[in-house]
Formats: C-alpha cells, sequence, structure tokens
C-alpha cells in the first residue's frame, strides 16, 4: 500500500510535490496537507487531497510527515509536533538550512529524520534534490523518501550533512546563476542587434539545449565543449574571452561563498533557537 504523506505546509514545494505523487499515480486520498490559509488548502482541496488546518491532527496517520514551511516558521511548528510523533514515523525536512541535530532537538528527540535539498525547479518537475539522512534510518525509509522526492526530479544522496551545504550552493543556489547567464547571454546578444525577444528565445533555447544534449550524452561538458570549438572558429574566440574574464574563478567563487552562507545560516537557525 501507498505511505500515507501529509505536508505541514501547503506553499509552492507542497504543491510541486504533491502534484507530482498525483502523476505518478499516488493516491489523493493518501495525501494530506495542513495549512492555515484557506486559500491554500482550496488548492489542494480541488486535487482531492485531504486538507487540515491543524498540524497535530495532519499528522496523526501519516507514516511520512514532509516539513515544509519556511525555516523561520519550522522552530514552532516542530515544538508542536515533538510530542504527537510515533517512533516509527518519517520526518523528511525540506527547509533550507535547519541540521538534523536542531531539528531532533526541535521535534522531542525523534530519530527517523531525513533532510532534502530540492531547488525551484522542482516546480516543473524538473527538480535536482540533495538527501541526506544519518544511520538511524534504514534503507527502507530512505527509499520512501528518496521516492517520494523523485516525484519533482533527479535525487542523490550525500554521504555527510555538511555537503547538503555544498548541494544548496550548486543546485540550490544553481537556477539563479543559470538565469543569470541567460541575463547576461540575452543582453549580449541585443547588443549585437538582435530584438529582446529573439535574443530571449535563442538564449533559453540554447542553454535548455545544451543540457539536454550533456544529459543524453556519456561525454564529460569538456569534452562536448571541445568538439563544438574548432580551431580558429568563432566559438574558441568566444570561450577565450569568457575565460579570460576568470569564469571558471568566478564560479568557484561563488559556490564557495554560498556554501559558507548556508553554513552560516544553519547555525543563525540553531543558535536562533537555543538564545
Ligand atoms: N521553493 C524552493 O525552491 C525551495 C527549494 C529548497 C527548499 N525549499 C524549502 O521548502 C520549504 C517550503 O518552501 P516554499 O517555497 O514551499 O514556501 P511557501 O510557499 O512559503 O510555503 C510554506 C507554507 O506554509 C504555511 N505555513 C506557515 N506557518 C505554518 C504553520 N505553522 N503550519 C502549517 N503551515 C504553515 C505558509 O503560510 P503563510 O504563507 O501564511 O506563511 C505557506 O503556505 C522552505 O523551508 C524552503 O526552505 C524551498
Amino acid at each position: 500500500m501507498n505511505p500515507f504523506i501529509s505536508f505541514i505546509g501547503g506553499g509552492n514545494m507542497a504543491r510541486a510535490l504533491t502534484s507530482g505523487l498525483l502523476r505518478n499515480n499516488h493516491p489523493a486520498e493518501r495525501l494530506c496537507v495542513s495549512d492555515p490559509n484557506i486559500e491554500a488548502r482550496e488548492l489542494f482541496a480541488a486535487q482531492g487531497v485531504c486538507v487540515l488546518s491543524d498540524n497535530v491532527q495532519a499528522v496523526q496517520q501519516a507514516n511520512i510527515i514532509v516539513l515544509a514551511v519556511k525555516p523561520q516558521a519550522l522552530a514552532a511548528v516542530a515544538h508542536d509536533l515533538g510530542t504527537q510523533l510515533r517512533p516509527e514515523q518519517l520526518v523528511i525536512s525540506i527547509a533550507a538550512g535547519v541540521r538534523i541535530d536542531t531539528l531532533r532537538r526541535w521535534l522531542g528527540g525523534h530519530s527517523r529524520i531525513v533532510r532534502a535539498m530540492p531547488n525551484t525547479p522542482a516546480l516543473v518537475q524538473a527538480g535536482a534534490t540533495g538527501l541526506y539522512a544519518p544511520s538511524e534510518v534504514s534503507a527502507e525509509e530512505r527509499a520512501l523518501a528518496e521516492s517520494l522526492m523523485r516525484a519533482v526530479g533527479v535525487c542523490v544522496w550525500v554521504q555527510s550533512e555538511a555537503l547538503l551545504d555544498s548541494v544548496t550552493a550548486l543546485s540550490g543556489s544553481g537556477p539563479a546563476y543559470a538565469f543569470l547567464v541567460m541575463e547576461a547571454m540575452q543582453a549580449a546578444g541585443e547588443k549585437l542587434g538582435l530584438d529582446a525577444a529573439t535574443a530571449r528565445l535563442l538564449t533559453l533555447e540554447t542553454i535548455f539545449g545544451a543540457a539536454r544534449l550533456a544529459l543524453e550524452s556519456n561525454e564529460e561538458p569538456s569534452v562536448l565543449r571541445a568538439r563544438v570549438t574548432s580551431k580558429g572558429g568563432t566559438t574558441e574566440r568566444g570561450i577565450a574571452a569568457l575565460e579570460a574574464a576568470g569564469l571558471m574563478m568566478a564560479f568557484e567563487n561563488a559556490l564557495q561563498a554560498a556554501r559558507n552562507r548556508a553554513a552560516e545560516l544553519a547555525t543563525l537557525l540553531d543558535a536562533g533557537d537555543q538564545a
């Protein structure tokens, strides 16, 4: 039987996940969403999903509880749920930057917790999610967490919780880097005389097409790049200009800065609750 999954918080991510699960034939009657806003609840109710305004009630019949509120709201939510959880219930937190130890403390010592770090393309079922679970979580529970997150895209497991900060820096913040690259390419295209609509379409389709080509190939991006860079050609000139402008170092610096900030925010969220 499909697990009964309750979502605490019915925002963007809960909508993406429930839509993905329903598309994968998870029965609507085995999904529940708890959110204080009537408008949010109505959207889920229209899909046949059970809706509640009481988080404690929502976790009662759940096998899996997905914590899908903003990180700042999570301490209060978790404190309320802590005394209600049964040891066998699996908690999946998608809240950015709340460490397992912090969450375990908020949940009154609950041990079955998986952390997931999805990204915004999950909203169009093209997400990339990093997952981490401590040793208390069984292989079967890991498989359950993974199958849930696969409803919105690909999943990868990392071996230490600290690596989730690296996932946050790469794929969590990554869509914004990609949008910035798109912005830069589109603006540069316009400077070469293309109208805005044409520059936009060519930019987006090129990035989408290149990602698809790379995903469908076994070759590394560096090999694919070399293959389209003929000696003395136009691409060679363009790439040389990007390299001279320090593109590789710029990305290295960006990811390090984002990773450091993720670690800082996790420490602040933890300390904020203890202060
Ligand atoms: N969006 C992303 O791409 C992304 C990526 C990675 C991780 N995440 C994580 O996913 C989580 C959810 O993000 P989101 O974008 O879905 O946020 P969101 O759209 O703001 O959804 C959160 C929902 O929870 C509701 N809520 C607030 N307090 C609540 C409570 N006490 N009990 C139940 N529901 C409550 C909110 O209502 P109000 O609007 O009234 O506050 C809102 O409807 C966050 O922790 C975020 O860090 C999101």
